[in-house]
């Protein structure tokens, strides 16, 4: 018989934000003509972004970052 080893268990990308709520989802307003969006889960501003990508990025060599979200002209 050939075992193969378990698996470890995927790690969490939400490490700090809710942890309490099951699924996350936020509604934002876009009435400025830009608002950047946090994709890393670090920002102290979620879900907006604060600009956490950047030691994020620094510490793990990820390479994440927000979402820009713009109105179009009308
Ligand atoms: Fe998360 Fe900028 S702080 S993408």
């Amino acid at each position: 018989v050939h075992l193969l080893p378990a698996s470890p268990a995927p790690a969490r990308v939400n490490t700090q934000i809710k942890l309490d709520e099951d699924k996350i989802v936020d509604k934002v307003a876009v009435k400025d003509k830009e608002v950047y969006l946090c994709r890393c889960w670090k920002s102290n501003k979620f879900p907006f972004c604060d600009g956490s990508h950047n030691a994020h990025n620094k510490a793990t060599g990820d390479n994440v970052g927000p979402v820009a979200v713009r109105t179009e002209a009308q």
